[in-house]
């Protein structure tokens, strides 16, 4: 009969409607994994051509995405910072510098965090690494802003072995070295001796293997690799005796040790059966430091800079999930562009934020669209001071003052903004050498001569990476439209907040780096 006939086909119709919707919400809610690295250089993945063997990354990124127009922040606190909030940080008061482990701030406590809004999606959230966003009290452990778990150090800097931090203030007299490593909020003993990278990998893998595939998870794993000090189990180092730089060869060992940690998760996640429904991300949080092994070659500058090889990041996405997988992806994209992307994966919403300066890039990662993104504030610190300056006398040519010094922003200070392929620095950037290729022995061929630091730059990135051909003179217009955008932006700047040491962080002889107000 027609009627029946109808009706299963109705059941037919409904029975596949209600599996597209269950497959559409399984599909919108992945398992997001984000690996972030600490002061990984540009130079320093086989992907990029480094004498530094990175198999993991190298394979893992030719079956992704590979993101090569893709900016972080110089320097650790702010990138994380940008990561968490999806906002700049000129709207957190955290443009300057880094949280050190006596200074009595963090996020502030208003700003809703990623994990807040992944856990809002219903998803499991886990945190494992370096979390330097602040701690000075409870309320700005990573356990009280929407993670569910956390397993590692709350500064940076330590002893990959011991897990010990060494901090000093010599106007408060302090001097102190105490262990910074905590499970959840208690101090985490029992791991003298267990290197980081593979002690945070192997809590990462035990978070997979524990959890439970049906419900969606977030992971977010903040590795102390590659960061100084230069420590690594000799059996990391053996393949690179061709290095004959110490510094270099030991830090090759760090990145191998680091390829290998990836390398375990994702056959965790595989094994676990995650892995078909997993969003990997794999970025670092600034350019290499050069002083600590790393290389951003051929990219100016390196970490502490607003130059390319301070900001121009590794990054790639890893996933089943991708539309377009093994494709090199050249759209602009920043690290405050993954809060608004992920938790849109996840089904979630931004709205409880306060306004965001990230896009949800996800359709520009997966289907090669257009980026929203046209303009990325790189940062605004009238507060700028380099910690490790390096060989130069800065050099404000008298012309240029005066040809921009009628400008409403202030061209003294440190900042930079990218527009399209546009990127105007004003200020002192940092450290402005091309340090060589590592292995080369041409020394002093890429320093920099001193007169080409103006207080204006501008550069066309797209055509020009490594910031050689100075543009300011021929595109007035470009300098003027940037300069006015600066100025706009540092309208809307919160005060920086950058407060003194506090005397009572000492944790004492016997105890740990945490919450102390
Ligand atoms: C630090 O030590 C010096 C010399 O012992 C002393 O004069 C000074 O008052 C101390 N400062 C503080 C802040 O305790
Ligand atoms: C990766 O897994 C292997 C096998 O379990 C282990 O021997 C190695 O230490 C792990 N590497 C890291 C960096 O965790
Ligand atoms: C993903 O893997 C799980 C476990 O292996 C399996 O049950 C599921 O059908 C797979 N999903 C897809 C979309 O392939
Ligand atoms: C401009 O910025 C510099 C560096 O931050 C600062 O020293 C100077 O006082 C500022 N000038 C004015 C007019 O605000
Ligand atoms: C500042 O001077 C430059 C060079 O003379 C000129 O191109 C620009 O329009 C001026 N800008 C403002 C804001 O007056
Ligand atoms: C620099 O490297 C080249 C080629 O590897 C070598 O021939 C030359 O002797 C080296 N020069 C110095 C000063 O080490
Ligand atoms: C040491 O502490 C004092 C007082 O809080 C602070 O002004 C100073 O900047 C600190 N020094 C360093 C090197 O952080």
């Amino acid at each position: 009969m027609t009627g029946g006939k109808g009706q299963a086909v109705r059941w037919i119709i409904a029975a596949v409607f209600i599996a597209n919707v269950a497959s559409t919400l399984a599909d919108r809610q992945p398992h997001v994994v984000f690996i972030l690295a600490d002061d990984f250089g540009w130079y320093d993945v086989g992907y990029h051509g480094s004498e530094i063997r990175t198999p993991n990354l190298d394979r893992l990124s030719a079956g992704g995405v590979r993101l090569e127009n893709y900016y972080v922040q110089p320097l650790c606190t702010p990138s994380r910072n940008q990561l968490m909030t999806g906002r700049y940080q000129i709207h957190t008061g955290m443009q300057h510098q880094i949280i050190w482990p006596c200074q009595p701030y963090c996020v502030p406590l208003d700003e809703k965090l990623l994990p807040q809004l992944m856990k809002e999606a219903g998803y499991g959230t886990h945190m494992v690494g370096k979390w330097h966003l602040g701690m000075y009290k409870k309320d700005c452990l990573p356990t009280r802003r929407g993670f569910d778990s956390y397993f590692g150090y709350l500064t940076g800097s330590e002893d990959y072995f011991t897990h010990i931090r060494c901090y000093q203030n010599s106007s408060l007299n302090l001097t102190r070295c105490a262990l910074d490593l905590r499970d959840g909020e208690e101090v985490a003993t029992g791991y003298k001796g267990v290197y980081s990278t593979e002690l945070l990998s192997q809590r990462a893998i035990s978070i997979i293997e524990r959890h439970n595939s049906q419900k969606p998870l977030f992971l977010y794993v903040a590795l102390q690799a590659v960061h100084s000090p230069l420590q690594v189990p000799e059996r990391y180092v053996a393949p690179y005796s061709f290095i004959k730089d110490t510094n270099r060869r030991l830090y090759a060992g760090m990145v191998s040790a680091m390829d290998e940690a990836v390398g375990n998760i994702t056959l965790a996640l595989q094994k676990g059966g995650l892995w078909n429904n997993t969003v990997l991300v794999f970025s670092t949080d600034n350019g290499g430091q050069t002083l600590s092994g790393g290389s951003n070659w051929p990219l100016r500058g390196r970490k502490w800079s607003l130059w390319e090889g301070g900001v121009h990041g590794v990054g790639f996405v890893a996933s089943p999930l991708l539309k377009q997988p093994g494709t090199v992806n050249r759209k602009l994209i920043h690290i405050s562009d993954w809060l608004p992307t992920l938790v849109g994966l996840a089904g979630g919403s931004t709205k409880g934020t306060k306004p965001l300066d990230g896009f949800n890039v996800w359709n520009t990662i997966s289907k090669g669209f257009a980026s929203p993104r046209v303009e990325l504030l790189h940062n605004i610190d009238p507060l700028y001071n380099d910690i490790a300056p390096c060989k130069f006398s800065f050099f404000f040519s008298p012309t240029f003052r005066d040809s921009w010094a009628n400008s409403s922003f202030n061209v003294s200070v440190h900042a930079a903004i990218r527009s399209s392929s546009w990127k105007l620095l004003t200020g002192y950037p940092g450290c402005d050498v091309w340090f060589p290729r590592p292995g080369d022995n041409t020394s002093e061929s890429s320093s920099s001569k001193v007169d080409q630091l103006k207080p204006v730059m501008l550069f066309n990135i797209e055509k020009d990476p490594e910031e050689r051909n100075e543009v300011s003179a021929q595109f007035p217009k470009v300098v003027n439209h940037l300069l006015s955008r600066l100025e706009q932006h540092q309208r809307h700047a919160r005060p920086i907040n950058f407060p003194d040491d506090d005397p009572r962080c000492d944790p004492g002889p016997t105890g740990a780096w945490g919450p102390w107000a």
